[in-house]
This record gives C-alpha cells, sequence and structure tokens, in this order.
C-alpha cells in the first residue's frame, strides 16, 4: 500500500458530494481582516460540511485561517461573505462548546465546579449538574481531584477538566482549537485517547483544529487540509481506521502510516509556502 500514488478514497473538496442533512453547512465563506497597515484575507472562499456526529479535523500552516474559521463557528467572529448554517440545537442543549488550547479553567473554581460550569450557566440545579460533571471527571480520569484547583493540577490534567466541561455541557457541536498543543508527547498521547473513549460514548459532532497531522489522523473521520493564508480548502483525505481507535498502536498500523503520507503530500506544499512567506513573501 505505501508507496502508491493514486488515492482511491481522496475527495476533491470542489467536487465533494454534499451530504444530505449536514450539521453544518459552509458555503463561500470568506474572511477580510481590516488591519492598520493592510487588510489580510484569512478566509478565502470555503465550502465545507460537516455530518451529524462525525469528527473532522482541520490542519494547515500556522496563520493559515483555522482559529478564523472555528471563531466563526463558535460566533465569535463573522465572515465577511459566504454563509454558515448550523443545524439548530434540540432539547434545551447549547449550539456549541468550544475548548482553547489555553485558558479556559478558572483559577478560583475547584475542579467539579469547573466542569460544572457550563451547566450551572444553563441554570442546570447543583445536583443534577455534580453528578454530570462527577461523571465526565470519573471518565477523563480526575475522580479523585474534584476538590482540588486547578494550581495543583499540571498542564494535561487542566486540558482535562476543559474536556470534561465541553463534554458535561452537552452541545451539539464541540469546536476544539489546538486542545492539546501545549502539552508533552505522552499526556498528548493519552489525551486524545481519552477524548476519543468519550466521544465513542457521546458521538458528538466535533470540529477540531490541529497542526499536527499525527493527531489529525488519529482522530478524525475526515482530515481537512487548509492551504497557507489566504486559507482555502485543499483536499479533504476520509479516515478510514474503524473504531473504537487504539491511538498508542497506531504508529504500527500500516492503513494508519499510509493516510498520514497521503495528509503530508498535501500539507507538505502549504507549509512550504507558508514558510516562503515568513521569509519575505508580500504579505497578503
Ligand atoms: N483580529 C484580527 N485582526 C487582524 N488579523 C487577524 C485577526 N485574527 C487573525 N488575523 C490574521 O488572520 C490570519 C489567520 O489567523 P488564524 O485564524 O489565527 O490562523 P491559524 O489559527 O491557522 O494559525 C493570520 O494572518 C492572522 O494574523
Ligand atoms: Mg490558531
Amino acid at each position: 500500500m505505501m508507496g502508491s500514488t493514486s488515492a482511491p478514497n481522496e475527495v476533491d473538496a470542489s467536487t465533494a458530494e454534499p451530504m444530505a442533512s449536514p450539521m453544518v453547512e459552509i458555503r463561500g465563506l470568506s474572511k477580510l481582516f481590516q488591519g492598520r497597515r493592510h487588510e489580510v484575507l484569512a478566509l478565502d472562499n470555503v465550502d465545507l460540511d460537516i455530518g451529524r456526529g462525525e469528527f473532522v479535523c482541520v490542519v494547515g500552516p500556522s496563520g493559515c485561517g483555522k482559529t478564523t474559521l472555528l471563531n466563526i463557528l463558535g460566533g465569535l467572529e463573522t465572515a465577511t461573505r459566504g454563509t454558515l448554517r448550523i443545524a439548530p440545537p434540540t432539547g434545551g442543549r447549547p449550539q456549541v462548546s468550544i475548548v482553547f488550547q489555553e485558558q479556559g479553567v478558572f483559577p478560583w473554581m475547584s475542579v467539579l465546579d469547573n466542569a460544572a460550569f457550563g451547566l450551572a450557566a444553563r441554570g442546570v440545579g447543583r445536583a443534577d449538574r455534580q453528578r454530570v460533571a462527577h461523571e465526565m471527571l470519573a471518565k477523563m480520569g480526575l475522580a479523585h481531584f474534584e476538590r482540588a484547583y486547578p494550581r495543583e493540577l499540571s498542564g494535561g490534567m487542566r486540558q482535562r477538566v476543559n474536556l470534561a466541561r465541553a463534554f458535561a455541557n452537552d452541545p451539539e457541536m464541540l469546536l476544539m482549537d489546538e486542545p492539546f498543543a501545549s502539552l508533552d508527547e505522552q499526556t498528548k498521547l493519552l489525551l486524545q485517547e481519552e477524548l476519543l473513549h468519550v466521544w465513542e460514548g457521546t458521538r458528538k459532532t466535533v470540529l477540531f483544529i490541529t497542526h499536527s497531522l499525527e493527531e489529525a489522523v488519529r482522530l478524525a473521520d475526515r482530515v481537512v487540509v487548509m492551504t497557507a493564508r489566504p486559507g482555502r480548502i485543499k483536499a479533504v483525505v476520509p479516515i478510514s481506521l474503524e473504531r473504537p481507535r487504539d491511538v498508542l498502536e497506531m504508529p504500527s498500523n500500516p492503513e494508519y502510516l499510509r493516510l498520514h503520507a497521503q495528509v503530508w503530500e498535501h500539507l507538505r506544499e502549504e507549509v512550504l509556502a507558508a514558510r516562503g512567506e515568513d521569509m519575505g513573501g508580500t504579505p497578503q
């Protein structure tokens, strides 16, 4: 399989069939930032559907507009052009919960209160929210740290608290912006495994941004590769690895290695293009 140049299961972004009833439908989305000295076209004509229950990872070089895309989906930023449709939430759920790379935990709150925060904000009663938060913390291996405060935790544990809060909040969709980027390799692997484990139990729709293609291939149902700025969708690669997945075994899985090589082929050019710009290319 390795070394094969044809990519039979790859989908050309421009000809991909639209989904019947996607959770998210993005059409012709562009974002132009008005900087002080010049404008920056962060996103250029992005089309993407995300299916209900799908785990989509977005990779692309630094500065290509990944965070901008996530912020537009999360309602933190507005698009300059194009349309975004997200299926309306059901059953009183919030539409999205966002997990960022850092921040997110409140230092003055216990781990349990942090994990229950989204539910408290929605007016869920104390007993119920503590029960749900407790359940999620236990799944994230934090059952014994509920009374602890964030300063007593490692970076990896704090990110577990963030994940527990996001899942406890029970949103229609989870948006994650490089949540593991600042963690060491081993911690990252463990958190990826725990994230998949919790996700298997809920099958929430996830949009997960990362600059790590290893992470993207381990986690995703589909990997979306973005171009160097202005961010466009360069390719969408379906990840056919069976679930549940064992991320610790991935490096020896030939199918994983094949998909990794396939995604890298797309990403490589864009990383080089982004580097060219850093080294003196014309700013957009
Ligand atoms: N609020 C803003 N004002 C001006 N430019 C911005 C703003 N936010 C992001 N940008 C620019 O938009 C581009 C994409 O940024 P971002 O979405 O953060 O990229 P990524 O997350 O892929 O690294 C970058 O060139 C960045 O400098
Ligand atoms: Mg970013």
